[in-house]
């Protein structure tokens, strides 16, 4: 039986690095918040043995080190099944471009073998080999707006924000998170030596400055918005005032001055709020209005940057368009 199955996109409100971990890993704080553009995944399981990926795009693999491979080998190990599994990626965002797209895919190839085995592997279980396989992927079994602690992977629900709209702008120009995150460590290594309890101040920061702009100074005591706002505009209006910020952009700006100008453009196009999404290269902006996101995605695509509008995706949202009835 083939099952489809939407892949979302995520952005970070707010990435901040830790220290390097005996591991390789950094600790980080982030919030991912789910996006309503998607790819398409199909997964086929049939009769036979072997994993097969199929894509067009031709910086997707299509070997053992596609996330989807990996997961669907994780998912019949653990559920003891043998089967032919194909995976079609029907890609529709950018590849490489800190949206989590090939994260999501995996998350995605896992829901839908096990609906089209008709098995469901318990809830840590999938956990399990969604951090195995990365960092980005546990995020995806719970949609919505997610802080993110650890490497990243350690990921909880927060209360669902209403729906921003976004432009998502990404210039076509290849940033490796590996490397993003050696030229941080090197960036430090370079600077006075922090010490470690300046990382936990800077990671403590993050921390109130999540707090002050989750719990709305723009909001009158018994939650109900001020006058003159509507929920939307005050929480972008308090994200700017909280201060919350992508450290990979003191990296990736300087060596990457076009993806800079992207975010310059949606500054000077009416945005609330713009920043980096992970390491790259998608700069995106929150927008109080759908027309002004129209008329900057326009701007950027007039000067040659793939850009388009979209919504953030709240968690209800999330889980009922997983599985459309028509795709
Ligand atoms: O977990 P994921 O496969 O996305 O990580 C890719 C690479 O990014 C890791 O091998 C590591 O070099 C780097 N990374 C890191 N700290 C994190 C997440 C990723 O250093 N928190």
């Amino acid at each position: 039986m083939a099952v489809s199955c939407r892949s979302f996109a995520k952005i970070n409100i707010g990435l901040r690095i830790g220290p390097l971990r005996d591991d390789g890993f950094h600790d980080l704080r982030t919030i991912y918040q789910t996006l309503a553009v998607h790819d398409v995944v199909k997964v086929d399981a049939g009769k036979g043995v072997g994993i097969e990926v199929f894509c067009k795009h031709p910086k997707v693999p299509t070997d053992e080190s596609n996330t989807c491979w990996r997961v669907a080998d994780r998912v019949l190990r653990s559920l003891k099944v043998r089967g032919k599994v194909r995976i079609s990626i029907e890609k529709k965002l950018p590849v490489q471009g800190g949206l989590g797209a090939a994260s999501s895919n995996a998350i995605a190839t896992m829901f839908a073998l096990e609906k089209a085995l008709k098995l469901q592997l318990p809830p840590e279980e999938r956990l399990r080999i969604a951090y195995e396989v990365g960092s980005d992927l546990p995020l995806f079994l719970v949609g919505g707006t997610v802080l993110g602690t650890g490497r990243g992977e350690q990921v909880y629900p927060l209360d669902e924000l209403p729906v921003l709209h976004c432009v998502i702008a990404t210039p076509e120009v290849g940033v490796s998170t590996p490397t993003a995150f050696a030229e941080w460590d090197k960036k430090l290594a370079e600077q006075p030596k922090l010490t470690g309890s300046s990382h936990s101040d800077k990671i403590n920061k993050f921390s109130h400055s999540v707090y002050e702009w989750l719990n709305g100074s723009s909001f009158s005591p018994s939650g109900v918005p001020d006058k003159g706002w509507d929920r939307a505009e005050a929480l972008l209006l308090d994200l700017v005032r909280a201060g919350i910020e992508n450290d990979f952009e003191s990296v990736v700006f300087p060596r990457y001055p076009a993806i800079r100008e992207v975010k310059r453009v949606l500054e000077r196009n009416g945005v609330r709020y713009a920043s980096l999404s992970g390491s790259g290269s998608t700069v995106y902006g929150l927008f109080a209005d759908e027309a002004t996101a129209t008329e900057a995605a326009r701007k950027l695509n007039e000067t040659g940057v793939p850009a388009q509008t979209t919504v953030t995706l709240p968690r209800s949202g999330y889980w009922k368009e997983l599985f459309p009835s028509k795709l």
